[in-house]
């Protein structure tokens, strides 16, 4: 029997799950076999426009007096409610995602964690004073923005509802989120439990539907008093306009290419199955997906030889089977990794590795082999652009210099691996890179919701996670009382 969810094809405006305007719902199919498993609401500029109204009255009423301390627990009741629905939540992301069972509870704990974290630091968000003229007191008091708008992606969607609604509530603002039409399955069930623990109507608003739809009208609302975006760089620039039409400032995380640097002392048996791992976990969709792997000379043939076999026995198939990776997320991902892979034969970039289709990975599915290429010349678009599936390139470099030269010789700057035993060039290379998190003999935080995280230059801007994302869904206000 296929998986199917009972989940209402509706949107959660102000404590109510209500139809949208538009009457219509849009299927969504498992990327393992292309089934369908549930719907979703078709949401629009009207829908959007009741959420964003019924988020100004949360935040102007009641929500807006609660305290620190209430909304911290109430931030931790969802997060041991969504322990307590991880089976359910993890088979819902797994369908809906096509990404293996193991994968899909670990992302449920993560969005677990992001309650725990945020409802632990809701009460230690604290202002300052700051020394004056004589007979003054200067306060500098830290406010929620107001009402926030959020637009997150199908690759992580429970993790996305954690990570970009856990630090906004902690700190008391009113939220409208958009989640992508791809996947958002879990979303629904995670609002649904949310509503459950007690969350006042009118602080989470869920509309669910298209991105040129729902998603343009969330952006583009003057009611919205900040955006968070995480998504193509390409939306990302329509969402910063938006802000800057409206006068809000925005937070965007457009993804990467992020570089893995192997020097010639690296310890090799940790590194290798490091940077397989960061390439074909999600089949290859995450932001911070380490994409490139540059190599010392000298070690360059030895190291690419062992990479190819270890990618060699990746393997591929349903998110049932439990593998390496399952299918990535569409047809149109599919294309789209695809065409790179197309392009690159053309072009005569060599293939030095490739995994293997499970038998699950049947028909209907989204399936596409692991593959490793290199040397790729760093003008190409396999060095440049993101390909957000799984497709490693290999590409040689001579010196410290060189490598932070290629590095950084990108148009992203999100995340980097540094793979050495000389502790003084770990630190040397760390600060030197232009990107938010650097890994050293390691990659990849695994959900590190403590972690601030963020982009450089086309990866974006702002910081989420961490107290960092405190910061940026409050503001600071400036107090001066004279009592001289
Ligand atoms: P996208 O940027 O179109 O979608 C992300 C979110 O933005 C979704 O919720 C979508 O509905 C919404 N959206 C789309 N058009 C919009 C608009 N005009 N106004 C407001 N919201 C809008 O990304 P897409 O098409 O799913 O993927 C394309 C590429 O983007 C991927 O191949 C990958 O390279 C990159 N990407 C990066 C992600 C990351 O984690 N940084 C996540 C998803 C995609
Ligand atoms: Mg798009």
């Amino acid at each position: 029997m296929a998986f199917t969810t009972k989940l209402p094809p509706q949107n959660y405006i102000d404590g109510q799950w209500v139809d949208p305007a538009s009457g219509e719902a849009i299927d969504m199919i498992c990327p393992s076999d292309g089934h369908v498993i549930g719907k979703i609401a078709r949401g629009g500029a009207k829908d959007i426009g009741l959420a964003v109204a019924a988020a100004r009255r949360a935040f102007e009423g009641e929500w807006g007096r609660t305290t620190a301390t209430e909304r911290g627990r109430l931030l931790s009741r969802l997060g041991a409610a969504i322990l307590a629905h991880q089976d359910e939540l993890a088979e819902i992301e797994a369908n809906d995602t096509g990404k293996p069972l193991r994968l899909a509870r670990s992302d449920v704990v993560a969005t677990a964690r992001y309650f725990e974290y945020y409802g632990g630091a809701a009460d230690k968000v604290h202002g300052d004073t700051i020394p004056f003229v004589d007979g003054y007191q200067v306060m500098i008091v830290r406010e929620p923005r107001g009402v926030t708008g959020h637009i997150i992606p199908w690759n992580y969607p429970a993790q996305m509802f954690g990570r970009t609604l856990g630090a906004a509530l902690a700190t008391g603002n009113a939220t409208v989120l958009k989640p992508a039409e791809e996947a958002c399955m879990s979303i629904v069930r995670l609002t649904q439990l949310a509503a459950e623990v007690g969350f006042p109507p009118g602080v989470i608003n869920l509309v669910t539907g298209y991105g040129d739809e729902a998603g343009a009208a969330l952006s583009s609302h003057a009611g919205i008093d900040f955006l968070s975006f995480t998504g193509s760089p390409e939306v990302g620039v329509l969402i910063q306009k938006s802000a800057a039409e409206n006068h809000v400032p925005c937070v965007l995380e457009l993804g990467g290419k992020s570089p893995q640097l192997v020097f010639e002392d690296a310890n090799v048996e940790k590194a290798l199955p490091a940077i397989i791992s960061a390439i074909i976990q999600n089949a290859g969709q995450t932001c911070s997906a380490g994409s490139r792997v540059l190599v010392q000379r000298s070690i360059y043939e030895t190291f690419v030889a062992a990479l190819a076999t270890r990618m060699n026995a990746v393997r591929v198939g349903s998110h049932k089977a439990d593998l390496d990776l399952g299918p990535v997320i569409s047809k149109v991902q599919l294309n789209r990794v695809a065409g790179f892979l197309e392009r690159a034969q053309r072009d005569g970039i060599p293939v030095i590795g490739e995994g293997r289709l499970d038998a699950s990975a049947g028909e209907g599915g989204f399936f596409v082999k692991p593959t490793l290429l290199g040397p790729v010349p760093v003008s190409h678009e396999l060095a440049r652009e993101e390909v957000f599936g799984p497709v490693l390139v290999v590409i040689p470099f001579d010196d410290e210099n060189d490598a932070l030269r290629i590095a950084n010789g990108t148009d992203y700057g999100l995340i980097a691996g540094v793979w050495t035993e000389n502790g003084a060039r770990q630190l040397r290379v760390a600060k030197k890179l232009r990107v938010g998190q650097v890994y050293v003999n390691g990659y990849g935080a695994g959900g590190g919701i403590e972690l601030p995280f963020g982009g450089f230059k086309k990866s974006g801007h702002g910081r989420e996670k961490g107290f960092e994302a405190l910061r940026e869904y409050t503001v600071a206000k400036t107090i001066v009382l004279n009592h001289g």
